[in-house]
């Protein structure tokens, strides 16, 4: 019986094809690629779990409404994990499990708005400096960028120094996909808009509940904002809120 060896053409284009297999496998399997809701692809190099948010306050409901001020000057201090918690959730927490439903309203639950966060030095306990995407679902933010960043988002936004002073800064984005699919223009040019607005006074009231000074920004370059946190193409910023202690 004679055994016919495979030919060297064959022997070269196998070996070619397994390093170029194991190439591929080093390079993606560096990555877990995680898909969260809107198709945000993120590198999940790291998640931070928050506190789980709280449902009560010594301040009321009116009390906030009736002493909530734009405020633009902060103290030197950190934010604690639970606060960074607490004014995200208040912005788009889910607040039902079984739908999750959030707390700010949105046009046919589509939640068309997407959250980060610009941590500044010192901006929040135990958290490095750089720019977190909120994960509603579970509570937890996903690390997009690690280092100082705020001076990038102050020099976008017509350089308003207050956002650089902040501790942090939440930035409200929107893909504005998920809700014209239902809705068309309408949900562009008025919903989706009506839906930051919700978000934006929701964060106001929670840092007046909180003792905390903030201010929403609406004069940036959208461009450059959305450079600053690495928010996909589809999303357009629509509001900077810098978040601190009060002066
Ligand atoms: C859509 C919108 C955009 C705003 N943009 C800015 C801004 O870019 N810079 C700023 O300092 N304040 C900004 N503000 C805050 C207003 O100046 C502030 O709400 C107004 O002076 C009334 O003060 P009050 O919020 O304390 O009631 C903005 C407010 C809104 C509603």
């Amino acid at each position: 019986m004679t055994i016919k060896l495979p030919s060297r053409r064959t022997v070269l284009t196998l070996l070619a094809v397994a390093g170029l297999s194991l190439v591929l496998a080093l390079v993606f399997g560096a990555f877990r690629i995680v898909r969260t809701d809107g198709g945000n692809r993120e590198q999940a190099v790291e998640s931070v779990s928050l506190p789980t948010p709280s449902g009560e306050s010594d301040v009321s409901v009116e009390e906030a409404i009736a002493n909530r001020r734009s405020r633009r000057e902060y103290d030197e201090n950190a934010l604690s994990r639970r606060e960074l918690g607490q004014l995200l959730w208040a912005a788009q927490g889910v607040t039902e499990r079984t739908t999750g439903y959030r707390a700010a309203p949105s046009a046919g639950a589509l939640y068309p708005l997407e959250v980060y966060v610009v941590v500044g030095t010192p901006g929040v306990d135990d958290l490095g400096s750089g720019v977190y995407h909120y994960r509603p679902e579970n509570h937890e933010l996903a690390r997009r960028k690690t280092g100082t960043v705020q001076s990038e988002l102050r020099a976008a936004a017509v350089d308003q120094e207050f956002v650089e002073e902040a501790a942090i800064d939440i930035v409200v984005c929107a893909v504005d996909e998920r809700t014209t699919g239902k809705y068309g223009e309408r949900g562009r040019k008025r919903y989706v808009p009506m839906e930051a607005g919700h978000a934006g006074e929701n964060l106001y009231l929670q840092a007046e509940a909180l003792g905390l000074a903030t201010v929403s920004i609406g004069a940036f370059s959208d461009d450059r904002v959305r450079d600053v946190v690495e928010a996909p193409s589809d999303q357009r910023p629509l509001y900077v809120f810098p978040v601190g202690g009060r002066q």
